[in-house]
């Protein structure tokens, strides 16, 4: 960049600060309800809206509400809801097949909210963990997290996602290979539309915890997920591993967490000119959510804030649970 500008009093930069008509004039980024992913949590049963305590505000729903969020969602705009399971712990397995059971609860959501709101895209995720005993995104063998055979059941959970109707599948386990093999996968099978965004800069992050416990995955694991997911420290393989998930065959990627990894996403953009996305996680959501409920922050100015970092940053879109929040002031 060539940065050109006269000297004080001929530039004044307050000339373009000085009204609201004017601001907006020369905003540079912008937010529109167009960029917004709702991730949301679906539970079994009927009419029920459980909350999440470590998420305030977030609820986990039975598929019967769920349907009625999706509608809200259509209504406000959102282009896509991402759904994520609260699974019974007695269908976790060491062999995980309820990931690839067409009847399970993932499944059901998708196929219902297709039914009855066709006009919002349903984004599901490809990993073991809700499944499994381990609580691990990946088959555990001797202590160690095998990648080879996960990624076959992976290829297996994304096939029966895309057949109850998935519009977007969101490989997030970061296993080596799983997008190629996913891509030849659908392919195979006449899933040509049928798009992927990877988790391809996913860390191994502390800020995943409200997350787990929505899930119901928090009791279940056995250590921790740093010998798949990113080491925190890491920016250029970030590069590397988006680049090889492009390769592969992803239509978008995503780097998660957000906020702390802003400068992954900027770098992302600037070297690949993908679709790039950012997941502001649970611990995120919370962080925020911990400060606004008690009086130390104002809530509507800092959520739109957060959200604008992610615009400023390069991306197109962000992964949000405060994207019905956030819809609503946008649309005022
Ligand atoms: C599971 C998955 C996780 C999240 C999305 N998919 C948790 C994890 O990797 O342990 C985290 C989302 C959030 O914290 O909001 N593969």
């Amino acid at each position: 960049m060539n940065l050109r500008q006269a000297p004080y009093p001929k530039t004044r930069h307050r000339r373009l600060r000085k009204s609201p008509e004017i601001r907006g004039l020369s905003r540079e980024n912008k937010l529109s309800v167009e960029d917004l992913i709702w991730p949301i949590f679906v539970c079994e049963g009927k009419n029920l809206e459980v909350p999440v305590e470590s998420m305030p505000g977030v609820f986990r729903y039975s598929v019967d509400l769920l349907v009625e969020k999706a509608k809200l969602a259509a209504d406000l705009g959102i282009p896509a809801i991402c759904i994520f399971p609260y699974t019974d712990p007695k269908l976790k397995t060491k062999d995980c097949a309820e990931a690839w059971n067409p009847e399970n609860l993932s499944n059901k959501a998708t196929r219902a909210i297709k039914k009855a709101v066709p006009n919002i895209a349903v984004m599901t995720d490809v990993a073991l963990d809700p499944y499994s005993i381990d609580g691990h995104d990946g088959f555990v063998e001797n202590g160690r997290i095998v990648n080879d055979k996960t990624v076959e059941a992976l290829v297996k959970q994304a096939l029966s996602q895309a057949k109850a109707g998935a519009d977007i599948i969101g490989p997030s386990d970061m296993m080596d290979g799983r997008i190629s093999a996913i891509r030849t996968a659908l392919e195979t099978e006449g899933f040509h539309d049928v798009i992927l965004l990877s988790y391809a800069a996913k860390y191994a992050s502390g800020f995943y915890g409200p997350f787990r416990d929505a899930v119901g995955a928090s009791g279940a694991l056995k250590g921790d997920k740093s010998t798949y997911q990113m080491d925190p420290a890491n920016g250029e393989e970030a590069l590397r591993t988006i680049a090889r998930d492009l390769d592969e065959g992803a239509d978008m990627i995503m780097i998660k967490p957000g906020m702390p990894y802003l400068d992954i996403c900027r770098r992302a953009k600037d070297m690949f000119g993908a679709p790039t996305f950012a997941y502001q996680v649970s611990g995120e959501y919370s962080m925020l959510q911990a400060a606004i409920k008690n009086g130390w922050l104002n809530g509507n100015k800092v959520i739109m804030e957060s959200l604008y970092c992610f615009k400023r940053a390069g991306c197109d879109g962000i992964l949000t649970y405060f994207a019905p929040i956030a819809a609503k002031e946008l649309n005022n």
